[in-house]
């Protein structure tokens, strides 16, 4: 009998595009596919892109390079790009040019399509292209290939219509679209009898969930019905949106154990100017507003952010007002970018009239960064002494006789392990010891939390 052939997908970006290559995975583990571990002996690798900054890009069209010397080596092998670079029509005439050598390249809106789209390469010499401008339907029962463990990505909003002006986004991932509540309930009732504990629901914007359904509903709706399923400990959201965040939604985290006291409100900018010319639909006062509101009704909230330096026209005193919000808010963490110009947005147009020059940006960059470290290692010192229960994930990167796993509010623990007890998906009670500004240090403090068998056997290693 033959071998089945193996596939290799490198995935890049964010948690949206890691849930889809689990379920293009799926479809392959459908008609008779094999994972592999590595790209090295592959007979199909597909590159899942990221276009949300230039960096990204740029890794994605290195591998892709890379790729050619692979498939001069074993001319049978076949090479797919899908992702959110495969939307934009630059990426699809750099390909037709400089890399001839992939044989497949397909968009966000039809992965569905993957079985089919495999039958036409192999029908055709040249590149087959399939990349649809908008998004039909939501596609649903697709079949997928999550990862083992107890954490579990699921899908409950597709798309973003914010169009802030930097982003590219909304060309890549199309218009909002909602997945049935009943749907997302089923999936994620059927994920915990499987014995996944932790589920984090996903869209590029979660706030606007069920805006778009009849009748219309909030995402605090979809969190507590998920919240009531039997065997779901934890609960998480990304990405989510200042600018819809309800109040209900502050009260349905507040008085729910399950729903993960970290709330991730990206900001963006300190300055109402550059907020505006961003189309965040929010000011600085309203901002912050919504900011006191959630640590008055969550007093043990853990805040982070993401925050763009050098968008073009930024002035100091633009630059001043972001570091001054940071001091105000004092996040937990931040995570924070320099603007980078993607073709077709507003932004990029502005880009090219009134940029903030290269070495000021970096220079806003790491300012912004050490005041955020300081302000980090501070947030980390007040769980000293404290008890938080850490799901655990796997070894240590750097020490293999250390555990590394995570808090609900996802902050990252380390603890001493015995080699002669296996904590692997065990969620654990420790007491924290030592504070870092990138993480926890502590040690056990009491048996892991009853409730189902571990899921896994293979050690990731986390940091
Ligand atoms: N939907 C999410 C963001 C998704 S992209 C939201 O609105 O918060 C993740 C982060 O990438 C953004 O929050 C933003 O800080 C950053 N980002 C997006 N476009 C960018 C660009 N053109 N240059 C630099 N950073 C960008
Ligand atoms: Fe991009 Fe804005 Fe949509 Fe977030 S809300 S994905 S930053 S357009
Ligand atoms: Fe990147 Fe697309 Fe996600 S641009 S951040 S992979 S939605």
């Amino acid at each position: 009998m033959a071998t089945a052939p193996t596939y290799y997908i490198k995935t890049y970006g964010c948690q949206m595009n890691e849930r889809d290559s689990e379920i293009m995975a799926g479809q392959l583990d459908q008609i008779g596919y094999q994972a592999s571990p590595t790209d090295a002996d592959a007979d199909l690798i597909i590159i899942n892109t990221c276009a949300v900054r230039g960096s990204a890009e740029d890794h994605a069209f290195g591998y892709i390079g890379q790729l050619k010397q692979m498939k001069d080596s074993h001319p049978d092998l076949q090479l797919a790009v899908a992702g959110c670079m495969a939307q934009e029509p630059g990426t699809v005439a750099w390909i037709k040019r400089h890399a001839p050598h992939v044989d497949l390249v397909f968009g966000t809106h039809n992965l569905h399509e993957l079985p089919r789209l495999l039958d036409e390469v192999s029908e055709h010499d040249e590149t087959v292209i399939e990349v649809w401008k908008s998004a039909g339907d939501v596609v649903e029962h697709l079949p997928s290939h999550r990862n083992d463990g107890v954490r579990a990505f699921v899908n409950i909003i597709y798309g973003c219509d914010k169009f802030c002006t930097y982003c590219i986004v909304p060309f890549t991932r199309g218009k909002e679209r909602s997945r049935e509540l009943r749907l997302v309930v089923d999936e994620v009732r059927a994920l915990a009898d499987e014995g996944y504990q932790d589920i984090t629901v996903l869209g590029q914007n979660v706030n606007s969930y069920g805006h778009d359904l009849d009748p219309v509903l909030d995402l605090a709706d979809l969190l507590e019905s998920l919240a009531s399923i039997d065997g779901i400990r934890w609960l998480h959201y990304i990405t989510p949106h200042p600018r819809d965040f309800s109040q209900r939604l502050i009260e349905a985290i507040a008085q729910s154990q399950k729903i993960t006291h970290h709330v991730h409100l990206p900001v963006q900018a300190g300055s109402n100017p550059i907020l505006k010319r961003m189309n965040r639909k929010y000011t600085r006062e309203g901002y912050l507003d919504l900011v006191s509101r959630v640590k008055k009704a969550i007093p043990d909230v853990s805040l982070t952010t993401d925050i763009i330096v050098g968008f073009p026209g930024e002035t100091e005193d633009d630059f001043q007002q972001t570091l001054d919000l940071v001091r105000t808010v004092r996040y937990d963490a931040a995570f924070t970018f320099i603007y980078s110009p993607r073709e077709g947005t507003p932004a990029a147009r502005w880009e090219g009239r009134d940029p903030v020059p290269n070495p000021i940006k970096k220079d806003r960059l790491n300012r912004l960064m050490e005041l955020q470290y300081q302000i980090s290692l501070e947030a980390n010192l007040n769980m000293l002494g404290k008890t938080e229960v850490v799901l655990v994930e796997g070894l240590s990167r750097k020490n293999p006789n250390v555990w590394a796993g995570r808090t609900q509010s996802n902050k990252v623990v380390l603890l001493d392990r015995d080699p002669a007890v296996d904590l692997i998906d065990r969620f654990v009670p420790v007491r924290i010891e030592q504070a870092k500004t990138f993480y926890l240090s502590g040690c056990q403090a009491g048996a892991p939390l009853s409730g189902p068998a571990p899921r896994r056997r293979i050690e990731l290693p986390l940091m």
